[in-house]
């Protein structure tokens, strides 16, 4: 039986407009959590269903999360005010998995970026963060913070790296050798970057983004094609990912 916890929020900041950055009391979860798993929240208003939004980073104490106004949960959650309390299920799901002494390199786009905080302070990484403007450039200095190797991209140049973060990471794929991938962000990104490690030979691990409903492997809303056979064939994002080897997923 998976947790849940009332939480007191006792950080919160509007990092651009509609992107907020929450931080939680929750000593239990948090020193549970690994990175790449998910947080199931309770968002309030009307909303019944919680929604899945990704653990950014941990202390011994406290849980971080970022997330978008996108519908009503989340312009819901970004109501609440330090000092609410907030119903959250967690940590869920199967993160990276990392290997010690490994050289990687991890790259997201948008808000696929929030979840590779942690991995990028708890591996040797060059980090590659895409954005589509300027404007949406988000926690670039956490991350310079986590990695001494951070490239920051704008798809419109107006920031950064002129173009898509796959662009720059194919870069310097031609000039590093590099032991794993590590990617979150959206679905045409996670293709490229799929194609890219499987040519590459480059073993690779991918975080997916499906709509959710229980959050817990029961209800099937978030199946994902796999390369399986039978039975296995479709999988619950929520209980068997989000992370998956790039190998293992049909994009
Ligand atoms: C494992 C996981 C981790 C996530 N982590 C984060 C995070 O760290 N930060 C963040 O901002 N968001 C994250 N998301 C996405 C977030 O869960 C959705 O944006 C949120 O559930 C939307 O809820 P809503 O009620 O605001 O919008 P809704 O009214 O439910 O939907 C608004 C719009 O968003 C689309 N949408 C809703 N859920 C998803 C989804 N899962 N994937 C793609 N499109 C969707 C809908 O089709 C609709 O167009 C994550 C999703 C998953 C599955
Ligand atoms: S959300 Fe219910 S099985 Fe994944």
């Amino acid at each position: 039986m998976k947790k849940t916890y009332n939480c007191k929020l006792i950080r919160k900041e509007e990092l651009c407009p509609g992107i907020f950055d929450f931080e939680i009391e929750c000593p239990e979860m948090a020193q549970a959590a690994k990175t790449g798993q998910f947080l199931h929240i309770t968002c309030g208003g009307s909303t019944f269903l919680r929604r899945p939004i990704s653990i950014c980073d941990t202390t011994d104490t406290t849980l971080r999360f970022c997330f978008q106004v996108k519908g009503e949960g989340t312009k819901e959650l970004s109501l609440r005010e330090v000092g609410d309390m907030i119903d959250v299920m967690g940590p869920l799901g199967h993160g990276f998995e990392t290997v010690p002494g490994e050289k990687t390199v991890v790259i997201g786009g948008g808000i696929g970026t929030f979840p590779l905080l942690k991995l990028a302070r708890e591996t040797d990484s060059a980090v590659f963060l895409g954005f589509r403007t300027k404007e949406l450039v988000v926690m670039e200095d956490d991350f310079k913070a986590a990695s001494g190797n951070v490239t920051v991209c704008t798809d419109d140049g107006t920031y950064g790296y002129n173009g898509f973060a796959i662009a720059a990471m194919g870069e310097y794929l031609l000039e590093n050798k590099v032991d794993r991938i590590f990617c979150c962000g959206p679905t045409p990104m996670l293709k490229a970057v799929k194609q890219i490690a499987e040519y590459r030979d480059i073993p690779c691990q991918l975080s997916l983004e499906q709509r959710m409903g229980c959050g817990i492997g029961a209800c099937l809303t978030c199946v994902c094609e796999t390369k399986d056979e039978g039975m296995g064939k479709y999988k619950q994002v929520c209980s068997c990912g989000p992370v998956f080897d790039s190998k293992e997923v049909v994009l």
